[in-house]
């Protein structure tokens, strides 16, 4: 604890001293939330990215809420503490594949919409009509994307699934998911539920249909901190999502018990590519204005798709 001070300390001075603001997903550890002028889920973080007035953001989550901040406000230099923050979701879409799954849907005559989770490249972006969130995929999909056309939905199949569920539009799915939100054990899920008779159970729609068939409440991240507040009685959940969302859960509603849902293999189901950004790097990223977000020639398409599909509200 007393070194977290020393480089907390030290990231607040350097902070000023460059002019930096930091962003950081609720994925993030509590030390690193405590220190940021801002949290959120996806959606938040990209709206709140394009108000940022200081010269630099420090983005504290995974490459493409850094690439998204920097194509919704690119004159500000964006930093991500490890470039090597990447993504399971990301990983199972790869641009050349999603371009020829497209074209071969064009030559079978089929009239379609690319519904794409943020959680994708800039590539993959450029390649879609719609980018969504967990916290607006829901409006996208019923009020964006017109009637007449099938919905591809990339690249998460467990989210898909589910909006497929609650909107009733038919979508072709790409197979991919993520490696946290896929292994939570049901077993112990069932366990805990016994265990705890009277507590609610909150699941992201990123885990597969056999976790979310037990929740009580199936949301995104800033949605979970949205339902637990309508609690006003001290109330005992059980939580499907990354643990260090539990840490903003009970910072927010102290009266309340959070209980993690643990893995399959492991008892604590963190990211292992949330977990690569570190206090350390956070300061030597503000100490040598590196690593840095550059423009790529995709992010020219891929900012258009996102500024419609987030700005503007339906
Ligand atoms: P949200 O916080 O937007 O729900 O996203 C969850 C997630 O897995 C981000 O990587
Ligand atoms: Fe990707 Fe899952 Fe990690 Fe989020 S929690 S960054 S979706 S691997």
């Amino acid at each position: 604890p007393a070194v977290v001070e020393d480089i907390s300390a030290e990231i607040r001075d350097l902070k000023k001293k460059v002019g930096a603001t930091i962003l950081a997903h609720y994925y993030q550890e509590g030390e690193i939330q405590e220190l940021a002028d801002i949290t959120g889920d996806s959606l938040k973080l990209a709206r709140e990215a394009t108000k940022v007035e200081s010269p630099v953001i420090v983005f504290c989550g995974v490459l493409f809420m850094a690439e998204t901040a920097k194509m919704l406000n690119p004159k500000k230099k964006v930093l991500l503490p490890d470039p090597k923050a990447g993504c399971s979701l990301v990983d199972s879409c790869p641009p050349d594949k999603l371009a020829r799954y497209q074209e071969m849907l064009r030559e079978n005559g089929r009239k379609f919409q690319t519904v794409t989770y943020i959680n994708s490249s800039a590539k993959v972006k450029a390649l879609s009509d719609w980018v969504v969130t967990s916290g607006n995929a829901e409006d996208v999909v019923r009020n964006m994307v017109p009637a007449e056309y099938e919905i591809l939905f990339v690249p998460d199949q467990h989210l898909g699934r589910y909006l497929q569920e609650v909107t009733g539009r038919p979508m072709i799915l790409w197979n991919g998911s993520c490696m946290v939100h896929e292994i939570f054990s049901v077993q112990d899920l069932l366990k805990m539920k016994k265990q705890h008779p009277g507590a609610k159970t909150l699941a992201h729609p990123e885990c597969p249909a056999n976790v979310l068939g037990h929740a009580d409440y199936v949301g995104g991240t800033e949605a979970m901190i949205k339902y637990v507040e309508g609690y006003a009685e001290p109330t005992t959940f059980i939580v499907a999502t990354e643990p260090n969302m539990l840490w903003q859960l009970e910072r927010r509603t102290p009266r309340h018990t959070f209980l993690p849902v643990p893995g399959i293999t492991c008892a604590c189901n963190k990211c292992p590519h949330m977990a690569l950004n570190t206090l350390e790097k956070i300061r030597d990223c503000l100490l040598n204005g590196s690593p840095e977000i550059t423009w790529q020639p995709e992010f020219d398409k891929a900012k258009d798709v996102l500024a419609r599909s987030l700005l503007n509200p339906p």
